[in-house]
């Protein structure tokens, strides 16, 4: 049965990213969650979606020049609504210490097609062991070398190429890559694509599904996992509802 990401948690509802979306998410019905990674100035890895603060919080500047102790004192919630006003950006290991008291599973997206971070890839990894959860997770990013690199430290971890438009012949791309899943945008999978990557063995998890008629074509054509910042609604177009 295709599963059910929260993208960014459940971030129709609550600030993206916040332990908020997260819980709510899970509340809501999904069955596993997507996040994003940045390192701080002092190389913590911290939630957030952006390479900068300003869209999601009260502050301003690149994550990357913050360090843990500043980012942390940052409203992460009220740009969104005044009653998340307590909301702060969360670090990885928090996060971890959570997810793991839960049955869900996780996608972690490192963030770090932009902004070069060091080691992001290795401290990633470490936490996620370190925290039981790496049988539970996914790691993709738009950087695929990056993911060149998880691969390499671990031939048993999931890594999963994000791209923006069309690839021909993604199987062939995840194969070079040593991958076993994509993670495409949705409007990209055409039935002779979903077909190919079914056929190649290659696991599809389509972001960010929002509307109903593409949600019922993706669980039509039982995909491994739909990315959506409406579990709710996911979970009612799966049901039949
Ligand atoms: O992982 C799917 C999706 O989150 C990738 O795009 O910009 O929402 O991180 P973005
Ligand atoms: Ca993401």
């Amino acid at each position: 049965m295709t599963k059910i990401y929260g993208h960014r948690g459940a971030s129709k509802v609550c600030p993206e990213n916040t332990m908020a979306s997260y819980i709510k998410a899970l509340e809501l019905g999904a069955e596993g969650l997507e996040i994003d990674v940045h390192l701080t100035k002092d190389g913590i890895p911290v939630v957030i979606h952006d390479e900068t603060v300003k869209r999601t919080t009260n502050g301003k500047g690149y994550v990357k020049n913050f360090s843990l102790q500043e980012i942390k004192q940052l409203d992460a919630g009220s740009w969104f609504s005044s009653e998340f006003q307590y909301e702060r950006i969360p670090t990885l290991e928090e996060f971890l210490q959570w997810i793991r008291t839960t049955p869900l599973l996780l996608n972690i997206e490192l963030k770090n097609n932009k902004v070069h971070y060091e080691d992001l890839e290795q401290k990633v990894y470490n936490l996620v062991n370190a925290y039981g959860m790496k049988e539970r997770t996914i790691y993709s990013s738009f950087n695929h070398y990056s993911l060149v690199l998880l691969r390499g430290m671990d031939p048993s971890i999931d890594i999963a190429p994000l791209y923006t438009s069309n690839l021909y012949k993604p199987w062939n791309y995840a194969n070079q890559l040593g991958a076993w899943s994509v993670h495409p945008p949705f409007k990209s999978l055409h039935p002779p694509i979903l077909e190919g990557l079914r056929r190649h063995n290659i696991s599809v998890r389509p972001y960010t599904v929002n509307k109903e008629k593409w949600l019922y074509y993706f669980f039509q054509y039982e995909v491994d996992a739909v990315i959506t910042d409406l579990p709710d609604l996911a979970l009612a177009v799966r049901n039949g509802d």
